[in-house]
């Protein structure tokens, strides 16, 4: 009685069709005790929330299915990039109207429509984003790091600081907002982050508590273009935890891919408008 009350609340709440057959998914080759067996090394609440919704979470995850593997690779203290990683996209973010706050900074071209329309979005609500950091380079990370190291000793700068090959940045689609410092959370622009970068497809990558699980400090200003389908399916099944989205997704998508037999997609759309003026000046802070 108790199962059937949560099955009929679990599908008002999330407004997807069940499946009475023994797959999960109609679009699927999947059973839910493989779909429980790829959840298993994910914390207990993360794996409830997708085993109380697997119809809705694999409608969800098809979307992301579609976007090039590329915008999830995992550069962090367990999985260095190495030096030749270079994007092949990368364009200069001073050919476009946004708030920066220097001149030469690079992203992934794939990243860049969402990224002007999140600009615009927030220039639209009074809301200036400023752009202080995006691609690194593993030698120009190499700089940064030792110059933490020097300034803060090696401790904490490892708390803060990415060594070469294993930063977010040298993949040209995590960028640091505003000031780079903690006070950027009381701030409008990063207050108007937390609430709305998901929509554009941005991750916050480092959250407060986390730690010893992403292996840094928590830095309110850095963020991560992970896809619109992704950034949707993080915040509702992944409890806005892009350190365990992207390890279900490294260890799982080949066979989800495998599993996967088309049909209905969900596709997420918000307009794109004319970013704002740029705003060249101070120097890079980086962490
Ligand atoms: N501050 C982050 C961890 C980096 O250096 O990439
Ligand atoms: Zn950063």
């Amino acid at each position: 009685m108790i199962a059937i009350v949560m099955l009929i609340t679990g599908l008002l709440v999330s407004g997807c069709s069940g499946s009475s057959s023994e797959l999960v998914h109609p679009g699927y080759d999947i059973t839910i005790g493989e779909l429980e067996s790829m959840v298993a090394p994910l914390p207990g609440e993360i794996r409830e929330t997708i085993i109380d919704n697997p119809v809705c979470f694999l409608d969800r995850l098809s979307n992301v299915l579609e976007v090039p593997a590329e915008l999830f690779l995992i550069a962090d203290k367990d999985h260095n990039l190495g030096a030749d990683y270079v994007p092949e996209d990368l364009v200069n973010l001073g050919d476009y109207p946004l708030y920066r706050n220097r001149d030469g900074m690079m992203l992934r071209a794939v990243a860049l429509p969402d990224t002007l329309a999140m600009a615009e979005a927030a220039r639209q609500e009074g809301i200036k984003l400023v752009f202080s950091s995006a691609y690194r380079s593993y030698g120009y990370q190499e700089t940064v790091y030792l110059r933490n190291v020097s300034e803060l000793g090696r401790e904490q700068a490892d708390r803060e600081s990415a060594r070469p090959g294993a930063s977010q940045h040298q993949l040209g689609t995590a960028v640091d907002f505003g000031s780079i410092t903690d006070s950027f959370a009381a701030t409008p622009a990063g207050r108007w982050l937390v609430e709305n970068a998901w929509k554009y497809g941005y991750s916050l990558s480092y959250p407060d508590g986390y730690e010893q699980v992403t292996g840094y400090r928590h830095e309110i200003w850095h963020y991560r273009y992970i896809s619109r389908p992704a950034a949707y399916l993080e915040r509702v099944y992944f409890h806005s935890l892009q350190h365990y989205l992207l390890l279900f997704l490294d260890s799982n998508r080949a066979s989800l891919e495998e599993a996967y037999r088309g049909g209905d997609r969900n596709h997420g759309s918000d307009g794109q408008g004319e970013p704002p003026e740029s705003v060249p000046g101070a120097a890079e802070r980086t962490s």
